[in-house]
């Protein structure tokens, strides 16, 4: 690294470009200037690949209270109650906010939204563009974005830390977010990044684990920049594994969307049977957690590879109307879905947990906030319920707008901020110690803290993390920063949390089950890990409102 980064002044600074970042950026244009940073093209987002939706109570049939009830249900009473309603009360104007910035969205023979269904959800309440819903999502608010002179885009930047009052060494002062640093991968130097509002919208964190639905992106860096600049993170026991991932050795990880079970598609064992019934009378659209589990429980017994997900049952017509992009995709690969049935699997997918947020996604941080897949509100409880995520984005990126401008004032004073130092630091003289580490770490967490999970197994999980974690940070100290690097060391902080939240989870719920413990505690809380404290705080839960607990 030679050259010497720029100082960028900004009123507000957005890392993320995905539905979060991108609808606070928009709700933020026409008075701010912003700086909305991507790890790499705007487009490679968890956005812009969902398929399924987006929630919302827009039928007749359906209302608000049973949206309420059926999250709180998928999330097994870890839900927190102001949250949800938040979050199901801003499902409209979420909706109205997506139309308005041209979304096409599927319509039905009344030319309304056509509206599907998914597992957990008591009533189709899904809008959808068929089975590409993140990308006519992403294009439009990214198209939107581009168009916009108040929002200046970065592209290729990685966000490395905050800045913040404490960091720089004013103790004496009231800590707040100054800003950050971050990686220009084009021209292999760190800029600084000055703002009195920063937002991380980074998305979650499931690249920790070996087999995942989520782009290359989603390594946790916005809890990992959070925690290490003071913020608390709460849960992050429980990772949502997708049932039905694509099993192919050509596209691994390729999704296959719930929607398609919403449509009445059934997964089968190679005999043939259906066996959902046997595991919840909702069978195929039971809440995720329990059709994942059932998956991984009769891959283990029957030592088969997949299961069977099977459509063949509807229309050629139907198909290929509702599922158009699955149709080409799986033909490309000799998959003809209104005839064959689909090799599926778990894999990893959302990160439920996150970054403590209030209802205006204002961290513990003054000026820091967290959007989307990177904070944790108490929306998802200990199981995000399908096509929740995307509205809390949505709701949670115009709150944390409204919440800025209200606080914004023109007097911010830029503080005078050392450059990046590079002057005790030598180019890597061997990149394989950060492969050799992803790929240890990432086998780790799907071996030993995946779908089913022992105290041995986490044990063991914690004492491989807490060796890589001190290598890496050994790396990261001694070497120029690279963005594998920067991710790596994230990602392996986010290991540890998951990690150790998991072990302070002495019960099975939702998506955390333990072989150890396998039935549900009394008591209902979230696991919550502070930056200041070594020790994992269980905080009560109960529908409005979070006390401490002893441990
Ligand atoms: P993302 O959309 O993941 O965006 C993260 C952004 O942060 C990216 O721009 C990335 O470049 C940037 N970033 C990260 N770290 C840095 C850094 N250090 N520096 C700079 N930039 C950084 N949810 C639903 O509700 N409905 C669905 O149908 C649905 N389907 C899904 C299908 C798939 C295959 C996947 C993976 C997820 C799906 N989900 C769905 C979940 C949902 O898509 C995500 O939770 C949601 O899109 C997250 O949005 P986000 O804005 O928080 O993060
Ligand atoms: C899907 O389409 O199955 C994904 C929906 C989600 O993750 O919310």
């Amino acid at each position: 690294m030679s050259k010497q980064g720029t100082t960028h002044q900004y009123d507000v600074i957005i890392v993320g470009s995905g539905g979060a970042g991108l609808s606070l950026a928009l709700s933020l244009a026409n008075h701010l200037k912003i700086a909305v940073l991507a790890k790499s093209d705007l487009h490679d987002a968890s956005t812009y690949y969902a398929q399924g939706g987006v929630a919302a109570v827009l039928d007749q049939a359906d209302s608000i209270q049973q949206h309420i009830d059926d999250t709180m249900i998928a999330g097994v009473q870890l839900c927190e109650l102001d949250a949800v309603a938040q979050t199901v009360n801003g499902g409209q104007a979420s909706v109205d906010f997506l139309l308005q910035h041209g979304v096409s969205f599927t319509l039905d023979q009344n030319q309304q939204l056509h509206l599907t269904r998914e597992g957990g959800h008591s009533q189709r309440r899904i809008i959808h563009a068929a089975d590409a819903t993140g990308k006519a999502i992403s294009t439009t608010l990214v198209e939107r974005a581009r168009q916009q002179s108040n929002i200046h885009i970065f592209e290729n930047f990685v966000a490395i830390d905050m800045i913040t009052q404490h960091k720089l060494g004013h103790t004496d002062q009231t800590d707040r977010a100054l800003g950050l640093y971050a990686l220009d991968i084009d021209h292999d130097c760190v800029h600084t990044f000055l703002a009195p509002f920063t937002a991380l919208a980074c998305g979650g964190a499931m690249k920790a684990y070996l087999y995942t639905s989520n782009p290359d992106i989603a390594t946790g860096d916005g809890i990992a920049m959070a925690y290490r600049a003071g913020c608390r993170v709460a849960n992050m026991e429980f990772n949502q594994f997708h049932p039905t991932c694509l099993y192919h050795p050509q596209a691994r990880s390729f999704l296959i969307t719930e929607a398609m079970r919403g449509e009445g598609a059934y997964l089968r064992l190679p005999n043939g049977e259906r066996f959902m019934l046997r595991f919840d009378e909702r069978a195929e659209l039971a809440p995720r957690d329990i059709v994942a589990r059932a998956i991984d429980f009769e891959i283990k017994r029957l030592g088969i590879r997949h299961v069977w997900l099977d459509i063949t049952h509807k229309s050629e017509t139907f198909i290929k109307e509702h599922f158009p992009t699955l149709y080409a995709r799986l033909l490309e690969l000799g998959i003809d879905i209104t005839q064959d049935m689909i090799p599926v699997v778990p894999a990893a997918h959302y990160t439920c947990g996150g970054v403590m947020v209030d209802e205006h996604s204002q961290t513990d941080l003054a000026g820091l906030y967290a959007i989307g897949e990177t904070s944790y509100t108490g929306l998802h409880g200990s199981n995000r319920m399908a096509s929740n995520s995307l509205l809390e984005c949505f709701v949670y990126g115009m709150s944390a707008a409204e919440h800025i401008q209200q606080q914004f004032t023109a007097d911010f004073q830029y503080p005078y901020i050392p450059a990046w130092d590079t002057s005790q630091v030598k180019d890597a003289d061997e990149d394989v110690v950060i492969l050799q580490n992803w790929d240890e770490l990432r086998a780790t967490m799907w071996n030993y803290v995946g779908i089913v999970r022992t105290n041995k197994r986490l044990e063991r999980a914690l004492h491989r993390i807490e060796m890589l974690k001190s290598e890496i940070n050994e790396y990261y100290q001694d070497y120029h920063v690279s963005k594998n690097l920067i991710e790596l060391r994230n990602l392996v902080l986010v290991s540890e949390m998951i990690v150790r939240c998991a072990m302070h989870r002495k019960e099975s719920r939702g998506l955390h089950y333990t072989l150890d413990y396998p039935e549900l505690s009394e008591q209902l809380y979230k696991t919550v890990l502070s930056p200041l404290d070594t020790q994992v705080q269980l905080q009560v839960v109960n529908p409005t409102l979070t006390t401490a607990l002893s441990v």
